[in-house]
């Protein structure tokens, strides 16, 4: 309990979470009434995976019809989301669905996301960029298959405007999930490094938001149902133990993906994070690597873990006591508080290092000329940077940019 919090906490409607849950979905659906759905997916799934016409063959006998749209790609833009609206609609051919799943990575809930907003009526994407102005977006169900992103508990859906090469959200509480079902078992056939690059995405979510802006501190711009208020003691229970399963379980998912408990580890990890970050917020981190993956279209999850550990150093004055919490989860000990907290950036770098993920911008493929864009772009998403908890955001972001360039960390000196 912290008496200054001042907690909005909007976690999905439904949590169901366990190896095996997807087998009970199609009965609980039929009992909250669903007849009609579309499921979004991509053709990993319907290709490689059972688990697509399982699902379906078994809702069929439940009394509900699928339409299935395998066309979703990694990193979404809003152009497909345009195209799978139309292709979806004409397919359904007047019949309006009443739901909508998604299986997939973040991806495909991101995609998912925009077309239960899309879908009822045919609009274009951008017309609910920002705000979505009071839609009723239909329900969705999310199911992912990386332990990452957490985007089946976050009221956002992040496409990629090919018009400028930037992120944009749509955001809206009324976007979470009425349903998040996470069968870590559709986890197991990931790859390595969708495996790594995930893992890091979700210690990312919950470092940066144990470390944000506090609740009594944020700034939610009159809105009486804001998607993201800051940390509180409520968002820092999952953080922490979010942080601790990543410690216990991400390399072991990486380099052991048949481990079954490192897989089942990291899908908790991945939910707890999003149950932090997804109240909480984010800050530097996510700001700087939408802007990165603007200029190198690298994994969301590697953009965030090259620039983490210079993030972490920044703070290592402003959050010292969580700092050295974080170095006790790690067994990080020093010579006194402050040479123990600048511990944290040197091990979290090592630790994404053996993720095999550069740890440099430079060695990321960004240029020392390209610094400068950089930094306005993320200093321009302006939710993100309004989070960062110091005086001098402006200054902070340059000097974080600067030393992620160089490698630099004041722990190595
Ligand atoms: N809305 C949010 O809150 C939020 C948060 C973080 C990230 N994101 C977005 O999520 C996206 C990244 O998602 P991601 O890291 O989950 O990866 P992804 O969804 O982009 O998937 C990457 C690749 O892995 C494959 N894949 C996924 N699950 C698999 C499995 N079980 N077995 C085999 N292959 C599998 C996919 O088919 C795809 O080819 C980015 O676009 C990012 O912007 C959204």
């Amino acid at each position: 309990m912290r008496p200054e919090d001042l907690v909005h906490f909007c976690p999905p409607g439904r949590l169901i979470i366990g190896c095996g849950a997807r087998h009970q979905l199609p009965e609980l659906l039929a009992r909250l009434g669903y007849r009609r759905g579309v499921l979004v997916t991509d053709s990993f799934f319907t290709g490689h995976t059972p688990w697509v016409g399982e699902y379906r063959e078994a809702a069929r006998r439940h009394g509900i019809d699928t339409l299935v749209y395998d066309g979703g790609l990694p990193d979404p833009t809003t152009t497909l989301c345009d195209e799978a609206t139309a292709s979806v609609r004409e397919r359904l051919a007047g019949a309006a669905p009443d739901h909508v799943i998604a299986l997939g990575g973040g991806s495909n809930i991101d995609l998912a996301k925009a077309l239960s907003l899309t879908l009822p009526e045919g609009r274009p994407i951008a017309a609910f960029t920002g705000d979505i102005g009071g839609c009723r977006p239909l329900p969705l169900i999310a199911l992912p298959t990386t332990a990452g992103t957490g985007s089946e508990a976050t009221p956002g859906a992040i496409l990629l405007d090919p018009a400028n090469a930037t992120k944009i959200a749509v955001m809206d509480n009324e976007l979470r999930p009425r349903i998040a079902l996470i069968d870590p078992e559709f986890t197991y056939t990931c790859p390595p490094r969708v495996t790594a690059d995930a893992g890091i995405d979700a210690f990312t979510h919950a470092i940066e938001s144990f470390l944000t802006l506090d609740s009594a501190r944020f700034e939610r711009g009159g809105n009486p149902d804001p998607g993201y208020t800051g940390r509180s003691a409520l968002t820092m229970l999952f953080a922490r133990e979010s942080m601790r399963l990543c410690f216990a379980w991400m390399e072991r998912a990486y380099q052991l993906g048949d481990d079954t408990e490192a897989r089942i580890g990291m899908a908790y990890a991945s939910l707890y994070a999003a149950l932090s970050y997804g109240s909480a917020g984010l800050n530097a981190v996510h700001g700087i690597a939408y802007a990165v993956a603007g200029q190198t279209h690298k994994s969301h999850g590697s953009t965030n873990a090259v620039m983490l550990p210079y993030v972490l150093d920044a703070l290592c004055d402003s959050r010292r006591s969580e700092m050295l919490e974080i170095a006790a989860l790690m067994g990080l000990t020093g010579e006194t508080p402050e040479h123990t907290a600048r511990q944290v950036p040197v091990a979290v770098r090592e630790m994404i290092g053996r993720l095999d993920i550069p740890t440099d911008l430079r060695r990321f493929g960004i240029a020392r000329e390209q610094l400068d864009a950089l930094c306005a772009d993320a200093l321009g998403v302006t939710r993100l940077a309004k989070a960062m908890p110091v005086e001098d955001v402006e200054g902070t972001y340059r000097r974080i940019i600067d030393n992620a360039w160089e490698g630099r960390l004041s722990g190595c000196r």
